[in-house]
């Protein structure tokens, strides 16, 4: 019989695969594992179900390989939660949950471009304040989705699920990847792709390449008055400038769904204008949850079944 650590306690029809495998389930409670527990843990255990809350780093990983850990597998297509590095040389698989998610994620990246887009952060507080003197043929202005011109940077799973959405309302969709996609609105430059980009959509994962990639430079090479949208994490933006930006008028308004520092954002993105702000709620939904958990709770059976599951990363 193998331990299996869900660092959290999920509904238990998400996970009853683990069980109806043989194993045996611990799990970390309501309110989860600090990171010391986890690491108090890991050597007890052959695997491990995280969450991208959950720091997997060298500390926990050699604990886990000083017993019997095989696998982590985290529920989360991102995984820059994990030490992939410290994994790979202590041979521990990590998996992670793609494909599943990619409609929900898109769905709140089209939710973030449609806000800003009609500025309805802007007019709801204003309603909730008491500030709307009625009708305005001039207020609330916003741009129309229709013929604006889409950047994603990344065009993934989740950047190609934007794309399909966008298209549908109208918008231009242009997109760079690190590597020619072969797919229409390719361009092979970042610089070229904020320079068409009224609104730029993140769906790259944070990496020590992507980590600041987009700062100050970047949002003024995009036309004036445009607006940023990121579902993907926080640390590929750098919050300082886009708060200046969104001062200065370089952007019109943004839309963040991740942040640098989860879950308390830098206080001045709290106090900036025409900023819509969700709490990290892309993949939120009831069914894409569930699915996420299954395919991470499957990935972890069959490294302990010894196969190699899709959705190793390392
Ligand atoms: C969510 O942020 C994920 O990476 O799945």
């Amino acid at each position: 019989v193998k331990t299996i650590l869900v660092t959290r306690r999920l509904p238990p029809s998400w996970v009853v695969s683990l069980e109806d495998a043989g194993h045996m389930v611990i799990d970390g409670g309501a309110e989860g594992l600090g990171h010391r527990q986890l690491a108090a843990l890991a050597p007890e255990v052959d695997a491990v179900v995280s969450v991208l809350t959950d720091q997997v780093d060298s500390d926990v990983l050699e604990a886990g390989a000083a017993g019997r850990l095989r696998v982590v597998a985290n529920i989360a297509v991102g995984y820059d939660n994990i030490d992939i590095g410290a994994a790979q040389r202590l041979g521990i698989t990590v998996c992670n949950t793609p494909g599943v998610l990619d409609g929900a994620t898109a769905d709140i990246a089209m939710f973030l471009i449609l806000a800003c887009c009609r500025l309805t952060g802007d007019a709801e507080t204003a309603l909730r304040r008491g500030q709307w003197h009625g009708w305005d043929i001039t207020g609330f202005l916003g741009r129309d989705l229709e013929g604006t011109r889409l950047g994603l940077l990344g065009l993934g799973r989740i950047g190609r699920a934007v794309s399909r959405r966008a298209e549908v309302f109208g918008m231009r969709v242009f997109h760079h990847a690190r590597r020619p996609t072969g797919t229409d609105g390719y361009v092979d430059s970042l610089d070229e792709l904020l320079s068409v980009a009224d609104v730029l959509s993140i769906h790259v994962p944070l990496s020590a390449q992507t980590r600041g990639m987009i700062a100050g430079g970047e949002l003024h090479r995009m036309p004036r008055g445009g607006i940023l949208v990121n579902t993907a994490r926080g640390g590929i933006v750098d919050e300082d400038d886009l708060v200046d930006a969104l001062e200065d008028g370089t952007l019109a308004a943004a839309g963040l769904d991740v942040f640098e520092n989860e879950p308390r954002p830098n206080p001045r993105l709290l106090g900036s204008p025409h900023l819509v702000l969700l709490p990290h709620v892309g993949s939120a939904t009831v069914e894409t949850r569930r699915r996420m958990t299954e395919l991470a709770c499957r990935g972890t059976c069959e490294v302990l079944a010894g196969h190699r599951p899709f959705n190793a990363v390392v």
